[in-house]
């Protein structure tokens, strides 16, 4: 095989009508327009407004990202316009190819078999990666929550030992920064450190469990959580409007265009998850209408959400003061009302965000968790994956397998990772598939001008430019402002996830592709010669 073979095979596309034939009789349709907002609104609103708005807002506490101060506001609509052009993108591939996987999928349709790979690759740092931050961060405020009942609770319960609520990276960092030796708390068997945290297994499990049973459960689960997150949230901003003094919004944006930029970089965090939707389309009733509404229209509630919360919240909070409070940090909504509010107020609403936050964390998990489970499915239906992920369910019609060596890997990740370094990482992998759904829709535009769209991204190719250039942008912008070791481990994480995929394509996916297209040539043969005989 000569290395112009090799490249050719590298770059062999999938026909999307190939995609549509393959998906036909194979996951269950269940969703209509509002599951797909449910599911989408679900997806999105979670620990970026819940904790991570902290850091856009006041910056981080050792300095290393400016903050955007009141200008919050801008970065949030910043990050939506990065989102929407995008989005819109997302939409006009949906409703053309909708079939499980989103950006691999079509990728597969234009860049070719590598990049496919590489893009579903990188695809699981965002869905996975940030399955495993998110069931992580869902643990510390389900601790936070259970301290509230710490009158009628158990000590045992409500103040556990770390090392079975923590990784041990975080572990040692608390202890350490207490002042504690971490050796004489953490336990050690054969000299290995336990450290397991247990609420973040726990949810992941039940997380799976929910997903085999099925996505309709899934929708109807998540359905209770957004009702209950926008219903803390709305009541974060009704309470909060009370308490606004105007004195907070100036200066405006007391770290110039910097703190509004890093801002958006930080609290684009806050949007992921639109995309999600993408990978649900196989489970459409109606793709081509309700994908485009589902996608914009759950991007466009939580915008206003976000717009509503950055006001009051930088509104009755001094985010411009030059100094950070690490509470402020970890729940900002909760610390800033508890602030400036007194008497049952104060006492009530931490307790509400509490909830809120819990429920938001738990339907983001749901979809993050959903959406790597179909892109690796539709992966393995490419021969990227051994073909027994694609087993479904014989009762549930969900693909169980795949479910549970996503949840099995899960709960492995909750015992190691950094979840800083897991944030900025689902960051990156986000920003790289939004760039290159931008960059398909044009070679697709090109390349098949004549295929069906039930829905085209407006203003092309000014859209899809616009969007390469804003996540591109904020993407160099981040790593250019943002200084420290995190950002650094980010980066080199990047690059070595990448890398790490290539070999595994060059080992498994490459070949597994050239023996499926030998068995596809004899079979065509044998039919042939079949056919010759009948005559
Ligand atoms: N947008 C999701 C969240 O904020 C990832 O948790």
């Amino acid at each position: 095989m000569t290395l112009q073979n090799i490249i050719a095979n590298m770059l062999t596309r999938k026909n999307p009508d190939d995609a549509l034939a393959a998906a036909k009789g194979g996951l269950e349709k269940t969703l209509g327009v509002w599951d797909l907002i449910i599911l989408g609104v679900g997806a999105i609103i979670g620990s970026g407004i819940f904790a991570v708005v902290g850091i856009a807002a006041a910056g981080s506490a050792d300095g290393t990202s400016p903050g955007a101060g009141p200008a919050l506001i801008i970065s949030m609509i910043v990050a939506a316009i990065a989102c929407v052009f995008s989005a819109l993108c997302y939409s006009e591939f949906a409703t053309m190819i909708p079939v499980a996987g989103g950006a691999y999928t079509y990728t597969f349709a234009t860049l070719g078999e590598f990049s496919a790979w590489l893009v579903g690759w990188i695809l699981m740092l965002e869905y996975a990666i940030g399955f495993i931050a998110v069931a992580c961060a869902w643990s510390n405020y389900f601790m936070q929550f259970l301290k509230g009942f710490g009158h009628i609770l158990p000590a045992c319960v409500v103040n556990p030992p770390i090392w079975l609520v923590s990784d041990f990276r975080n572990a040692v960092h608390s202890l350490t920064s207490q002042g504690i030796d971490y050796h004489t708390v953490i336990p050690y068997v054969c000299g290995i450190p336990i450290c397991v945290n247990l609420p973040a297994m726990f949810m992941v499990l039940l997380s799976t469990l929910i997903l085999i049973k099925g996505t309709k459960d899934s929708t109807k689960m998540a359905a209770i959580m957004v009702a209950v997150k926008l219903g803390v949230i709305g009541m974060f901003v009704l309470a909060g409007c009370f308490f606004i003094e105007p004195a907070n919004w100036t200066p405006f944006a007391p770290n110039g265009f910097n703190g509004i930029f890093m801002g958006a970089f930080i609290i684009f965090f806050a949007y992921i998850g639109f995309d999600a939707l993408a990978t649900a389309a196989e489970e459409c009733k109606n793709p081509q209408k309700d994908l485009p509404i589902g996608i914009i229209g759950s991007l466009l509630v939580t915008t206003i959400v976000y717009t509503l919360v950055a006001l009051v919240l930088t509104g009755i909070y001094t985010t411009n003061k030059g100094s950070v409070d690490a509470a402020f940090l970890n729940a900002p909504m909760a610390f800033a009302i508890t602030n400036v509010a007194s008497g049952w107020v104060a006492k009530a609403i931490p307790g509400f965000i509490s909830v809120g936050a819990i429920a938001g964390l738990t339907s983001v998990l749901l979809v993050m968790e959903m959406a790597a489970t179909r892109i690796l499915y539709a992966m393995s239906r490419d021969n990227f994956l051994p073909p027994v992920f694609q087993k479904l369910h014989p009762k549930f019609n969900t693909p169980h397998i795949l479910t549970w060596t996503v949840g099995i890997i899960s709960v492995f990740g909750t015992l190691t990772l950094d979840l800083n370094a897991a944030a900025s990482l689902c960051n990156f992998g986000t920003f790289t598939s939004f760039i290159i759904v931008c960059v398909a829709i044009l070679i697709l535009r090109k390349i098949d001008p004549d295929r069906p769209r039930p829905f085209k991204v407006p203003f092309c190719p000014w859209f899809p430019l616009a969007g390469i250039l804003c996540c591109g942008g904020l993407m160099v912008f981040s790593m250019v402002v943002a200084k420290g070791d995190s950002a650094r481990l980010s980066t080199e994480l990047f690059i070595a996830w990448i890398v790490m995929g290539a070999l595994i394509y060059a080992s498994y996916g490459y070949r597994m592709n050239r023996l499926a297209e030998k068995k596809d040539e004899n079979k065509e043969i044998a039919e042939k010669d079949e056919h010759k005989v009948n005559i």
